[in-house]
């Protein structure tokens, strides 16, 4: 208190010197309560009821990400970005594709993309969908977890078709499919992903394809003949921008953002916003967010079924807030009631769909994916297909 007061006088000293000196102590007295004071009451509100936004609109202290661009990445952009020159010119009208394209993404590692997508998938899967899982990390986890599940010992990587220039009735007779789960396909993913991706963007690059690689799974998945095979297509993204990441947002109606609530992962949410922002007109310009879903939430009770967020937690939440909605122009897009706990039963899961094997991870899938479909349907998808 008795340092704010310090500071106030000063202050006063120099910019206020016209009110006399008798005056200063009273002055610095208030003005220092009122800090303090506007400071508790900030705090308290925004711990009780997330008022921290509407603070931060009053004082313009909005979060944004502290990470900036250097000047050389920008010669990476302006690859992704160039005029469509080769190839055929893809037209970007408004995709007219009944299945929706969901892309799994953030650019923070192991914030639970895989997992989200994953068990969003096997839960589609009871309610009756055809669901195709595209696994475009050249870690593979998806791949593992969707093999585990099915009981597959080898499954060739094979994901890498979606970037070439072929037809979706050729990339159909490589996709895996699984005994006893006849609407479940695959596109499995490896290490070897990684080295296919970087020599196709470097052919490209170097003017060097026939086709522009941006657009070659978007050729594939809108395909008629693709969108009559499935429902819904979940594709799991690395958390970097690569060639199958920009391929991913480019053939996807939908993206979802799985993000754990620190300050790391709020900040690269705030990443991938601008990341968007810069690609979108060009390159994506009718991909919608669906939703973020805060992943991981620590449950304090254990026991309590919907885990309720923490005052650290709800900042990030508002950080990452302002992020999408500065991007996607709407309000509503952090999903909080789909928030999912962090919950050993998931992680005992690890290498395999947790959905499958846990009546507690059923429950929160379960939860979380009605919410998603909710959206869907407000879109008018199709999301009941049992009938
Ligand atoms: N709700 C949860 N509760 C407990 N553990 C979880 C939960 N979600 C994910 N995990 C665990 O966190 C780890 C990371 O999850 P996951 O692989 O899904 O993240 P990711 O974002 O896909 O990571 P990467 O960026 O490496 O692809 C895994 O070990 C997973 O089992
Ligand atoms: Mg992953």
């Amino acid at each position: 208190m008795e340092d704010i007061q310090h500071n106030i006088i000063q202050f006063l000293e120099q910019y206020a010197s016209f009110i006399p000196e008798s005056y200063w102590p009273i002055i610095s007295l208030s003005l220092a309560a009122i800090l303090i004071v506007g400071g508790l009451l900030q705090r308290i509100l925004s711990a009780w009821f997330g008022f921290t936004s509407f603070f931060k609109s009053l004082f313009g202290t909005k979060t944004r990400s502290s990470v900036l661009a250097p000047k050389r990445a920008r010669v990476l952009r302006e690859v992704w970005l160039r005029e469509r020159s080769m190839g055929s010119i893809e037209p970007m009208e408004k995709p007219d594709v009944s299945t929706p394209i969901i892309s799994f993404i953030n650019m923070k590692g192991g914030v639970g993309k895989t997992t989200v997508a994953a068990n969003v998938g096997a839960h589609l899967e009871t309610k009756g969908a055809r669901v195709l899982f595209v696994d475009f990390d050249y870690q593979g986890t998806l791949s593992l977890m969707v093999a585990s599940s099915m009981n597959k010992d080898r499954l060739d990587a094979n994901s890498y078709l979606l970037l070439e220039d072929r037809p979706y009735s050729e990339v159909r007779q490589h996709i895996h499919r699984f005994d006893g789960h006849p609407n479940i396909g695959l596109l499995a993913a490896h290490y070897i992903l990684f080295r296919d991706e970087m020599e196709l963007f470097a052919n490209w690059a170097a003017d060097g394809s026939s086709y522009d690689i941006r657009f070659a799974m978007k050729r594939i998945l809108h395909d008629p003949l693709c969108q009559n095979d499935w429902d819904i297509i979940i594709i799991d993204c690395g958390p970097r921008f690569t060639t199958s990441t920009i391929n991913a947002l480019c053939a996807s109606t939908h993206v979802v953002i799985p993000v754990i609530l620190d300050e790391p992962s709020a900040q690269a949410v705030g990443y991938l916003s601008k990341e968007f922002e810069e690609h979108r007109a060009e390159l994506f310009p009718y991909l919608n967010l669906l939703g973020v879903i805060p992943t991981m939430i620590d449950q304090d009770p254990p026991n309590r079924r919907v885990p309720k967020f923490k005052p650290s937690e709800l900042e990030q939440l508002e950080a990452v807030e302002d992020a999408v909605s500065d991007t996607w122009h709407r309000e509503g897009l952090v999903l909080r009631n789909a928030r999912i706990p962090d919950r050993s039963s998931i992680s005992q899961h690890s290498d395999q769909i947790a959905y499958y094997v846990s009546g507690e991870a059923r429950r929160v899938f379960k939860r979380a994916t009605g919410i998603l479909l909710r959206r869907l349907k407000d879109e008018n998808y199709r999301t009941d297909w049992k009938d």
